[in-house]
Order: C-alpha cells, then structure tokens, then sequence
C-alpha cells in the first residue's frame, strides 16, 4: 500500500498533510527517512515512524517465547518446525521473531507485530544487551574472561565490543551488545573455547521466566513493552 494511504488509515492527518509531512522529512521506513508520499510500504513487515514514534494499523502484540533447541527461528521452513508454530494460530498473524537464535540455541525470543520496535531493538547503533548462558567445554580462564570483556577478533572487520562475562558452575554468562552471525559460539573458538550448550536469558532488560516451559510463551506485559522501547531508545507510541 502506498505510504501515504497508510499514514491516513493509521489517522496521521489528511492525505495533503501527509504528504507535506513525508516530504518535509518527519517519517521514516526501517529507520530511513523516505520523502516520497507514493513509496509502496509493506504494513505487516515495514517499520513505519512519524518523527520517531511508531505507527501501526493493527493491535500491537508482544509474546515472549521460550524457544527449544530443533526449532528455527524462521516465519516458515520447509523442514523444521518454526518458532511461530509455538504460538496458537489465532494470535500468530503479522508476528515476526525479533532477530534470530540458531537452532540447537534455546531460550528467550520475543516475537511481535511491532516493526518500529523490533527494527530500533536491532539496530546495531542501539547496542541492546543480550545475556546469554553458555555451557563451555572448559572452564573460562581469567585470561579468556578478560579478553572476552574487552573484544576478539572473531574474523570479522572488526573485533567485537566489550561484553560483561561471569563465570559459572558450568561455563559463563555472557552479555554482548550486538547481534552477529554465531556470535557467542564464535566469541568462545576465539578464546580457545567451545559452547557445548546455548540459552538466552534475557535482552533489553526483558528476562526469560525460569517457570516458562521450554515451548511456552506468554505476552508482554505493558512494563516490559515500555522497557523494551527504552532500550531502544524510542518514545513509546502513545505517550
Ligand atoms: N550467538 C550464537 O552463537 N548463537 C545464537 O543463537 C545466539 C548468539
């Protein structure tokens, strides 16, 4: 649908206003300014902001997912089962998983219709922490600690930020600031390590339930849908 069609249904103001507005600069598609009213913007995939606040034409939803390692992290899969399968099919339409946990990683996944907030959670300049707990072949040296919290060299252009790492009983929490391919497995090979097992416990200040099944969800509540929009650094909608 044309970008000013959806500014209007969404009750932005008149088309004339609209435009005058999209062209002015005051809106963004997937975080970059767009000046042309006539744009073709997807409204279940494309994040939408007018002077950085989201707009939306559906009921936002927000489940947090405990996703079990074999699932992918995918809206569909020839092969394996999604992690859109975990959620009933009557509350599944237009969700999309707010960035991507391999598929023998398990743990907190968040999974919404809200496009302004899942692209501002993985916008690399945001930095969001993720807490991820890592069972590793061997226990973490102080050495490998100390690296890890100042940044490795783990193949890519540059080496990754500084994390926070605690060690424990089995391995180490790890809280990183980014979101690269493999990251955690990655971080631990650079330090001569090896992640034997993987779970997210928390992102953007959202924290896995430990009395949430492995295959269970359960939606937000509107504290942690603000708290998320903080960690992103976004006004919340509709304040
Ligand atoms: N880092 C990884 O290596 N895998 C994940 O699934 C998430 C972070």
């Amino acid at each position: 649908m044309r970008l000013d069609r959806f500014l209007a249904e969404a009750g932005n103001g008149t088309r004339s206003e609209i435009k005058k507005s999209v062209r002015a600069g005051d809106v963004a598609v997937n975080g970059v300014i767009e000046r042309d009213p006539g744009r073709h913007v997807d409204p279940q995939t494309d994040a939408v902001t007018v002077r950085g606040r989201a707009v939306s034409l559906e009921l936002l939803r927000y489940f947090l997912i405990n996703k079990p390692a074999g699932v992918v992290t995918a809206t569909q899969d020839k092969n394996a089962g999604t992690v859109l399968d975990l959620i009933p099919a009557e509350l599944r339409r237009g969700l999309y998983p707010v960035g991507r946990l391999d598929k023998d990683t398990e743990g907190l996944l968040l999974l919404t219709n809200d496009g302004p907030l899942g692209h501002g959670l993985l916008s690399p300049r945001r930095h969001v922490e993720k807490t991820y707990a890592a069972v590793l072949r061997v226990p973490l040296t102080v050495e490998a600690q100390a690296r890890l919290a100042e940044g490795v060299d783990i193949g890519d252009e540059t080496p990754t930020l500084p994390a926070s790492v605690q060690a424990t009983e089995d391995g180490c929490l790890l809280t990183i600031r980014e979101g690269r391919y493999h990251q955690v497995k990655r971080m631990m090979l650079a330090v001569g390590n090896e992640v034997l097992h993987l779970r997210r416990v928390s992102m953007g200040g959202l924290v896995l339930d430990s009395d949430l099944v492995s295959g269970g969800y359960r939606p937000l509540t509107e504290e942690e849908v603000r708290g998320l929009y903080e960690a992103a650094g976004m006004p919340f909608p509709d304040t």
